[in-house]
């Protein structure tokens, strides 16, 4: 096996991009992928500011070292929520602490016990579904930091899991979710832009950046993660995948076309105002975040 580009010996195989790659045009393959993806969707430009959402897993982490060495003012935002299992928490902080600090960057950190007085499985006790309060509190901060810092805001969405999540919101036919799922969402009253700089690239293509640059993760497991929703659409893409690849690719690069189509509809069915206690947008009165975290407030 044979790399592409220099005929030396190749590391692994791509056959989405009919290739193999040696490790340093590994590298550089990848690097263009996101310098590609960043102007071809208009992510960011030079001198805005990025604060990337770093959750101690490989895909956030990449986008900072990447960020990084394409010389990007970027810092780091970490929401600790309490998970004490496994030292699910503490361990994904120090992660984050260590790698930002390794590279002279800024982390934010986001504490919500801090902050509300409650971690977010004490929160969850009331909520049915966990893994929804979870990524209801994270969305919610995420935007709201980088909103008022006047950054950009980058998570490590890969193309796995934006494919998985589209399959997920077809088979649902969920209008709003179908407007969101794109690389890059707009900035207006009340959201910063957010940006998915490895929307392009595949679970294992990121894999392969990690192993070379020998990125340190979070090894514990969130012990709420089996109540994640996408797997069983992840494995249905793979599946196909590996049949004819590139699927994958084409089925999201499709979906980016048309999703003006469910824009105009997720408009006309949720109409957004000022949430009464906290004033970011939303499509109920108070918000869900306000709801949960700041009963009695207001
Ligand atoms: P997930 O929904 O857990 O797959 O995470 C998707 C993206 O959200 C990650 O790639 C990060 O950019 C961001 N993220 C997840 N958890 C956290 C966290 N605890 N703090 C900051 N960002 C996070
Ligand atoms: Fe949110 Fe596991 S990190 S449910
Ligand atoms: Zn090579
Ligand atoms: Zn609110």
């Amino acid at each position: 096996m044979k790399c592409k580009v220099c005929r030396g010996p190749a590391i692994a195989q791509f056959p989405a991009h009919n290739a193999n790659f040696c490790e340093r045009h590994f590298d550089e393959f990848f690097m263009r992928q996101i310098e590609k993806a960043i102007r071809r969707y208009k992510m960011l430009q030079p001198g805005e500011r990025c604060l990337v959402a770093v959750s101690g897993g490989k895909d956030s982490l990449i986008v900072v070292d990447v960020f990084h060495r394409l010389g990007y003012d970027v810092e780091g935002l970490h929401i600790s929520l309490g998970i004490a299992e496994n030292d699910f928490a503490g361990e994904s902080l120090a992660v984050c602490k260590d790698f930002l600090a390794e590279r002279g960057l800024t982390l934010r950190v986001f504490d919500v016990k801090e902050a509300f007085g409650i971690t977010v499985p004490e929160a969850g006790r009331r909520f049915p579904r966990f893994c929804a309060l979870c990524g209801m509190t994270k969305r919610y901060l995420m935007n709201a930091e980088a909103w008022r810092a006047g950054m950009v805001l980058a998570t490590g969405h890969n193309l796995d899991d934006l494919s998985s999540a589209l399959l997920a919101n077809i088979f649902r036919w969920d209008v709003r979710y179908l407007a969101k799922n794109l690389p890059v969402l707009p900035e207006g009253d009340g959201f910063a832009r957010k940006i998915k700089p490895l929307a392009l690239l595949t679970e294992r293509e990121i894999a392969t950046y990690a192993a070379i640059h020998s990125i340190r993760v979070v090894q514990a497991r969130c012990p709420y993660a089996a109540e994640a929703s996408f797997p069983k659409y992840k494995q249905l893409i793979n599946g196909v995948e590996e049949e004819s690849p590139g699927t994958k690719r084409l089925f999201y690069e499709g979906y980016i076309k048309h999703a003006g189509l469910f824009e105009a509809q997720a408009r006309a069915e949720y109409q957004l105002q000022p949430c009464a206690v906290c004033g970011m947008p939303t499509s109920a009165p108070v918000c869900s975040f306000c709801k949960t975290w700041r009963r009695g407030q207001g």
